[in-house]
């Protein structure tokens, strides 16, 4: 599937809608460049599993942990990992798939350490505040909805992004725009 969003809150809102289709163990890898928005999607996310509270980046911390939402969140961002190996000693590892949501950025620092079953959210910059964010299921991630950013937003609102498209399946040529 892939979307356009114009500006930060449209890809926090792409997130809380995202956020309702997810389930406890799911893992997300929020793949893209510095600054392409990895961490408003998660922003997004966060606030659609009901978290209120700041959701700053954990490029320090590695990890940030919430609980008390829908279901726990487990944000990480390997950017300053040296490595697997770093992530194995900090024992950090043990939380990703675990209970709740795990999302990832810079999951490339530690490709090893990563499910093979995830939900692949590709972020590419197509200008100032515009940004393709492309979802791919990988692995055995069940197929997801492809109407769930209809289903609403942040506080239950309809999502609204400009020129939301789907795509057909990998492999397949040409773009299909939404048609329901
Ligand atoms: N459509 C958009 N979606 C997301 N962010 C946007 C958009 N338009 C502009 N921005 C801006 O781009 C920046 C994205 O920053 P963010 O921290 O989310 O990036 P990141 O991918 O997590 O980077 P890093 O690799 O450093 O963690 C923010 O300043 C945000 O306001
Ligand atoms: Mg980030």
């Amino acid at each position: 599937m892939e979307f356009t969003t114009c500006g930060a809150g449209e890809t926090r809102a792409l997130g809380a809608a995202l956020a309702a289709v997810l389930r406890s163990g799911d893992t997300l890898l929020l793949e893209g460049d510095l600054g392409a928005g990895k961490s408003e999607l998660a922003r997004g996310i966060a606030r659609g599993l009901g978290y209120t509270c700041p959701v700053p980046s954990p490029t320090f911390t590695i990890l940030n942990e919430y609980e008390g939402g829908r279901l726990k969140l487990h944000h990480f961002d390997f950017y300053r990992l040296s490595g697997p190996e770093e992530l194995y000693e900090s024992g950090l590892q043990e939380y990703i798939g675990a209970e709740g949501v795990t999302l990832i950025e810079w999951g490339e620092v530690a490709l090893e350490a990563l499910p093979e079953d995830c939900l692949v959210c590709t972020l590419t910059p197509l200008g100032e505040e515009k940004r393709r964010i492309t979802l791919r299921e990988r692995g055995g991630f069940r197929p997801l909805d492809r109407t769930f950013w209809k289903a609403g937003g942040e506080g239950g609102k309809p999502c609204s992004l400009s020129g939301v498209q789907t795509e057909p399946a990998e492999g397949s040529l040409g773009k299909e725009t939404d048609k329901a």
